[in-house]
């Protein structure tokens, strides 16, 4: 089946970097050799994912990343989180480098250090009954720490289930953050009740109690942390009843940062790992609709011409700070190293990374 005919956003068309671009990567590289290792994320553009000696969802490259020990420099072609985790991962001695450093992600600028030890202080002053602290991957450093500290640990979108059904058996509520849907999706899989879930509001005007009266966290088993993502909740319930009445028998296939709504009305959900797994092993001819960054969604449809393979949202739903990492600085980051330069060099200090490394190898230790 062709997808030509299928509505796509001008925006995720994808050039190939420029042929000079392309020839000074592939100069530096080889100068570089095996001390050098290039990790790319799923959202990456064509441009720069064509360099990358691995790529994956978070859960892959923090795994690639932990075994690095025999490379002097990763370049990460990724968000600045997944660049920390890889910096706490990494044996000592390797330098993690981040292509751009205004490759943030905004859901993990949702949640800092301050808000969350208040939040910590108005939920155990609440409650006499031990709180699991489990922060998304999508956190900075000092969050993977503040888990470590407390006895929780660190999740990603493929290992969500399991660490939150673990957190259970250690205390009987968690605290999940910065993610309020995966948490949401998450713990609803598991089987606790919305009505279970109260929503805590780092931002609430009035008090520094989030929102709500301190009996509601008494009473709850979860309690999420008002963050989302800013891509992925541009998908809409409305969407996946367009394309079912458009394409009977279309499947809908989703990434657990989008609502509730969206998730319950999807067929498969999953990382972006379970979604590269699913379409490419789908038989020929069947039809998707992907609720997750378009440049994931655009390499997929390019990737399996014998489906069709369409965005979940009539519209591009692009990741720019992903998008900020381009050929050129990649080129530039590498050129540097040639020269014996390191610039943009992610550092966690060594308390945090301590503290950090106790929530993500319980991270590592537990799957779906
Ligand atoms: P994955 O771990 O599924 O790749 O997700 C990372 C992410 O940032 C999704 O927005
Ligand atoms: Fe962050 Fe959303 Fe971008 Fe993922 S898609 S890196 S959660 S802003």
């Amino acid at each position: 089946m062709s997808s030509i005919a299928l509505p796509v956003s001008p925006l995720i068309g994808n050039t190939p970097a420029s042929p000079e671009i392309r020839a000074r990567i592939h100069a530096a590289r080889k100068a570089l050799g095996n001390r050098l290792l290039v990790l790319g994320h799923h959202y990456q553009r064509d441009d720069v994912i064509e360099f990358a000696d691995f790529r994956g969802d978070s859960l892959d490259l923090s795994l690639r990343a932990a075994k690095a020990g025999d490379v002097e420099f990763v370049i990460f072609c990724g968000v600045h989180f997944m660049a920390e985790t890889a910096d706490v991962l990494t044996p000592d001695g390797v330098q993690v480098i981040l292509p751009d450093m205004r490759a943030g992600c905004s859901m993990a600028d949702m949640a800092d250090i301050d808000q969350v030890e208040d939040a910590w202080e108005v939920l155990t002053a609440a409650t006499s009954e031990r709180i699991i602290p489990i922060t998304y991957i999508n956190s900075t450093a000092a969050l993977k720490a503040f888990c470590g500290r407390h006895g929780g640990a660190v999740c990603t979108s493929s290992n969500a289930r399991a660490v939150v059904s673990w957190a259970f058996e250690q205390g009987s509520k968690v605290l999940f953050f910065p993610d309020q849907h995966l948490g949401r999706n998450t713990c609803h899989d598991i089987g606790i009740a919305l009505d279970d879930m109260v929503l805590y509001d780092p931002h609430d005007p009035h008090e520094r109690s989030g929102g709500n009266q301190l009996e509601v966290y008494d009473r709850a088993k979860v309690i999420l942390w008002r963050g989302h993502c800013s891509v992925h909740q541009n998908f809409a319930p409305s969407h996946p009843d367009m394309l079912r009445q458009r394409y009977p028998g279309i499947r809908i296939i989703v990434h657990p940062e989008c609502s509730f709504e969206v998730v319950q009305k999807a067929d498969v959900v999953g990382s972006t790992r379970k979604i590269v797994e699913t379409i490419n092993a789908s038989e020929p001819g069947s039809m998707w609709a992907v609720g997750t960054e378009h440049h994931l969604v655009n390499r997929l449809r390019n990737e399996n011409p014998d489906k069709m393979v369409t965005t979940l949202a009539p519209f591009a739903c692009q990741c720019s700070t992903m998008f900020r990492i381009a050929p050129e600085s990649l080129c530039e980051r590498m050129e540097e190293l040639v020269r014996g330069e390191a610039h943009n060099v992610i550092t966690v200090d060594k308390e945090t990374t301590h503290w950090a490394t106790i929530a993500l190898n319980r991270m590592i230790d537990m799957r779906d």
